[in-house]
């Protein structure tokens, strides 16, 4: 998969060389471009924004600067290749969820524009969302100072989906948040060794061996988890994916 990043701070995008996308990177399975926006500017003092038209505090993010940015990134693309998703993040946007992070990692392309200040210049998004597939998206009801760390959480979100980024296939099958047997429920806690630490043990059912024991018992702690953090989660879903446990709940 290929990923591009346009920002006025690469240096923000440094824990993209680290861990689990650093060594998808290494690897192979991850091509990474963070680009400097400023570098599509031609004046002295490489000017990426200016005043609202309209009025009002802040600055909006000029348009020049990132149509020719985005145009050469598009150019940049092999011979025949389908066109990247866009990917704008922004506190307007739709929310980001597992299920767009399992949409997105199917893709062979994805270009992110995080902004600074008050945003882009509109015309950017409608000039683009003729030709590409844009979503704006916000990573939650509040407000940063960027789309950069908007776009770690997303890049983090979708790498670890990638065929060959995690060690173990299975360990993103049960999430909070998967679909699956589990759907709509967080998980539960997890133990590993000391069998004894501080004092405190370990729930007996997970040293018994039964594993129908064990995946009820991981069953109704998720159940009484998303209760008691996520009621909403428990609202919203399809009674037909509670069993009859949950319910008794
Ligand atoms: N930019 C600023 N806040 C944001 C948010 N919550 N999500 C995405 N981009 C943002």
């Amino acid at each position: 998969m290929r990923l591009d990043v346009v920002t006025i701070f690469p240096e923000y995008l440094e824990p993209l060389n680290v861990s689990l996308v650093g060594k998808a990177r290494a690897r192979g399975v991850l091509d990474v471009r963070v680009h400097d926006l400023r570098d599509w500017t031609h004046d002295r003092h490489n000017t990426v924004d200016d005043t609202p038209y309209g009025g009002g505090p802040g600055m909006v993010m000029k348009p020049e600067p990132w149509g020719e940015a985005l145009d050469e990134i598009l150019a940049s693309g092999e011979p025949g290749q389908e066109p990247p998703v866009l990917v704008v993040p922004t506190p307007s946007g739709r929310p980001f969820t597992q299920e767009l992070a399992v949409e997105l990692a199917e893709k062979p392309w994805l270009v992110f524009t995080p902004a600074r200040y008050e945003g882009i210049d509109r015309r950017v998004i409608e000039e683009y969302a003729d030709r590409l597939d844009v979503r704006e998206v916000s990573i939650g009801d509040y407000v940063l100072a960027g789309g950069e760390a908007p776009v770690l959480v997303m890049v983090e979100a979708v790498a670890r989906l990638l065929p060959g980024v995690l060690g173990n296939a299975a360990s993103h099958q049960d999430d909070s948040f998967a679909p699956g047997a589990m759907a709509d429920l967080l998980e539960g806690p997890v133990y590993t060794k000391p069998p004894e630490w501080r004092g405190r043990g370990i729930p007996e059912v997970l040293l018994s061996g039964h594993h129908g024991r064990i995946a009820r018992w991981r069953r109704d702690q998720a159940f009484a988890r998303t209760a008691a953090h996520r009621p909403d989660l428990i609202e919203r879903c399809d009674p037909e994916a509670l069993d009859k446990h949950d319910r008794a709940a």
